[in-house]
């Protein structure tokens, strides 16, 4: 069967990182385009961050090129023949007071290695020079969106947004007829019947542009496309434990860098055993912040895997499976009926859940502004 396509639009972001990965290494997806927005950080910050991803990829490739094999999503469209488009997006909210996630994600948004790791800044491109991988766009990533989906068969496309919707919003106001050729929307955000993480009601990608994520639910009350949601209540708890994610050479070792001995990669053995590749260096320095951030809080020592999930389920479902066959390949989904606070003293970004539904047959409401939506259970072990 030929690859799903898929549009990524993401915000790297630690996770992301992980999630992209996941993608590229996957042969049921071709990654059409990846777009980014601002969120974990500034849009342009998060840009050079895909740049970083790919960079160590196309080190991992030099180091062993063996592993080509393991990331077919880096071949031009992983059969498709073109180049993955990367394209820059929105640098803020659509609507509302910027906020990014420093805080967790470091102020370069992944955990600050662009400090303790400079080496693995991505080198520049001469002028006008082509990049290995990626055709790197000056449109903005929201036009790229409608560009592949005008492109591409009607219904063809999944997009898995990652982040703040900022640029799907953008999309759909600007043309959405060409907008509901999508196949599905696939969102890692908000937070339905579990507490927020970024507020004590809101989920990050919802709290961070809540008018975006307005737009794009009314754009599913509309039958415009449809849209899975994979929000904290089944990302949370999907974690891997951060000994099977953070090579030994880094346990120790937060600051160490380019020179020293222990990162030098494939002169030290993890204690599995495993080699310290280029692509673990990257992974390993970018998340032991994170495992020192999760240990403060009294959290698990577990990476969480938000946006990996969105790809997870994307990888298993492409756009023309409906939700009767998800299940049957493991996937349950519920209708879910909330609406998106945009402003609110306490209250933005959080889905107001109408928990009436559950107490009165639906019919007997009087409507509610937003449509049902579908929200993703974990799937069996
Ligand atoms: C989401 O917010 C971001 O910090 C993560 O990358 C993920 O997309 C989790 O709330
Ligand atoms: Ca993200």
């Amino acid at each position: 069967m030929a690859p799903q396509k898929i549009i990524l639009d993401t915000d790297p972001g630690v996770d992301d990182v992980l999630a992209v990965l996941l993608a590229l290494a996957s042969p049921e997806l071709e990654t059409v385009a990846i777009t980014i927005t601002f969120g974990n950080t500034h849009a342009p910050v998060a840009y050079n961050n895909l740049l970083k991803i790919y960079a160590s990829l196309a080190r991992e490739v030099v180091h062993d090129a063996e592993s080509l094999k393991r990331f077919p999503g880096l071949a031009a469209g992983n059969g498709g023949g073109k180049k993955t488009v990367l394209a820059l997006g929105a640098d803020g909210p659509v609507g509302g007071e910027k906020s990014v996630a420093a805080y967790f994600h470091g102020t370069d948004g992944l955990s600050n290695i662009s400090e303790t790791h400079p080496h693995f800044d991505p080198p520049q491109l001469p002028a006008e020079g082509a990049h290995e991988h990626l055709e790197m766009s000056k449109k903005h990533a929201s036009e790229v969106i409608l560009d592949q989906l005008r492109e591409n068969e009607k219904g063809s496309v999944t997009i898995v947004a990652l982040g703040p919707l900022s640029n799907l919003a953008l999309a759909l106001a600007a043309d959405p007829e060409t907008f509901s050729r999508v196949g599905q929307v696939v969102w890692m955000g908000g937070a339905l019947d579990v507490p927020g993480n970024t507020s004590p009601v809101a989920e990050f990608n919802c709290f961070a542009d809540p008018y975006a994520a307005h737009q794009v639910m009314d754009g599913v009350k509309r039958g415009l496309f449809r849209l899975v949601m994979a929000p904290l209540d089944i990302t949370t708890p999907h974690t891997i434990h951060f000994d099977q994610l953070i090579h030994t050479a880094d346990v120790n070792n937060e600051n160490n860098n380019a020179n020293g001995d222990a990162t030098t990669p494939g002169k030290t053995a993890g204690r599995d055993g495993r080699e310290l590749t280029p692509l673990r260096e990257f992974t390993s320095a970018m998340l032991v912040r994170v495992r020192g951030l999760m240990q403060s809080f009294g959290l698990p020592d577990e990476m969480e895997m938000h946006d990996p999930v969105a790809v997870w389920y994307a990888i298993d479902n492409p756009a023309a499976v409906d939700v009767a066959q998800a299940e049957a390949r493991g996937w349950k989904t519920v209708p879910r009926v909330f609406a998106v606070e945009r402003t609110g003293e306490l209250t933005r970004g959080m889905c107001v859940v109408d928990r009436r539904y559950v107490l009165l047959p639906l019919s007997s409401l009087p409507p509610f502004p937003e449509p049902s939506l579908i929200l993703l259970p974990p799937p069996p072990e």
